[in-house]
């Protein structure tokens, strides 16, 4: 139980020989504090969602090709004109802390070791922006905003995030309030550290506090017009995350969205929605190519990013797999995670005949329904 009590954080910093990412989770399971650890591992309600996250993969399949004259496959490509070494970045995840001592600024030094990637700054970090700036060392990185109710509030937000160097701006609009998260209510997790980005909106500095009152404190009631005030108050890139239907998607981008989120917060809102994979399809269709699409929710092999391309994502995010390297490892965690992801869609490029990404995304998938 988290509450109230001291917090041992994991401290351990290695790298670490990755078989797959399930069994990372198994393993860190081992390290990280019960609280925690469910707190990261959990879904909503009765977790069907979360399940379907990685079941939904299965209904598509990936036809290897041969005599198709392939070699080291190439995983550069960009998004919104930024270059990446590979098409995936990192998810906006709160309180990394939970995972590890060095919280975000871990995570940060990490992805920037590794290179070429993107670390996106959750509103509800446990670290404040230079701290994580430390760990980045001018890599690049997106920010996450959970708004306040109070718009000086997402004012100065705004400013401190762009101050910050912060090239895109996540507004998450699929958290209006907490999935039922019953781990956490058996639990009864709080967060064991402040939210320093956050804390100024809040009536307490986030410890001791619970994740259903830390939202009930931001603000509920998101509609198109808060995409366009983020647009025109910071002047950067909007994506809107927590995309799930074809109609949401084209809703963010009338109201100015830059770029479309696929992503059902990994399981952890509304429960029995499908799996997100199962999604992508019907939404990269209505977007049309008109803005990028990102896609998060399940991402735990080569094959899930693969297929995700194939089914008109441009790049996906990467969600628990980093914590459970950064509980492992630390910073150095990350990084391997990172590697063993790049490594993991490599072998699946080549087996599938694909040289570069585009292939990838020009690829036609099976469908096994
Ligand atoms: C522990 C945890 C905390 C999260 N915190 C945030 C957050 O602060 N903001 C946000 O937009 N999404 C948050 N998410 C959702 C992630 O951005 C992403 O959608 C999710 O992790 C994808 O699912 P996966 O990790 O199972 O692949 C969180 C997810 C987890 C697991």
């Amino acid at each position: 139980m988290t509450n109230k009590m001291e917090y041992n954080a994991p401290t351990e910093v290695k790298e670490l020989e990755i078989i797959s990412t399930y069994h990372l989770e198994e393993e860190a399971k081992k390290v990280v504090p019960k609280g925690g650890f469910d707190y990261m591992s959990g879904g909503s309600g009765k977790e069907w969602t979360l399940k379907r996250n990685d079941e939904a993969f299965f209904h598509k399949g990936i036809c290897p090709r041969v005599l198709a004259n392939v070699e080291f496959p190439e995983t550069k490509t960009s998004i919104l004109g930024q270059e990446l070494s590979v098409p995936f970045i990192m998810a906006p995840i709160s309180a990394h802390g939970l995972a590890h001592e060095s919280k975000e600024a871990g995570t940060a030094k990490g992805i920037a070791e590794f290179g070429g990637s993107i670390m996106s700054i959750s509103a509800y970090s446990g670290a404040t922006f230079e701290e994580i700036d430390e760990g980045l060392n001018g890599n690049n990185r997106w920010f996450q905003i959970y708004m306040s109710k109070d718009e000086t509030m997402n004012k100065n937000i705004l400013d401190e995030a762009k101050k910050d160097g912060a090239s895109a701006i996540i507004l998450t609009a699929d958290a209006t309030l907490s999935g039922n998260r019953e781990r956490d209510l058996s639990n009864k997790f709080v967060y064991p550290f402040g939210m320093p980005i956050v804390s100024r909106y809040l009536t307490g500095s986030g410890k001791n506090m619970s994740l259903n009152n830390i939202y009930a404190q931001s603000k509920q009631k998101i509609e198109p017009d808060d995409v366009r005030f983020i647009k025109d108050y910071s002047g950067l890139p909007v994506f809107v995350k927590g995309i799930q239907c074809p109609e949401d998607a084209l809703l963010a981008i009338g109201a100015g969205a830059d770029g479309v989120w696929v992503s059902n917060h990994g399981g952890r809102q509304l429960d029995h929605a499908p799996g997100s994979f199962e999604t992508l399809e019907s939404i990269a269709k209505a977007v049309a190519g008109k803005v990028p699409i990102v896609f998060d929710s399940g991402i735990r092999r080569g094959e899930h990013i693969f297929k995700a391309l194939a089914s008109g994502a441009d790049i996906v995010a990467i969600g628990r797999p980093v914590l459970f390297g950064l509980a492992l490892g630390g910073h150095k965690g990350v990084t391997s995670v990172f590697k063993y992801f790049e490594n993991d869609l490599k072998r699946v490029m080549q087996l599938a005949g694909t040289q570069t990404i585009k292939d990838v995304k020009n690829t036609q998938l099976i469908d096994l329904k």
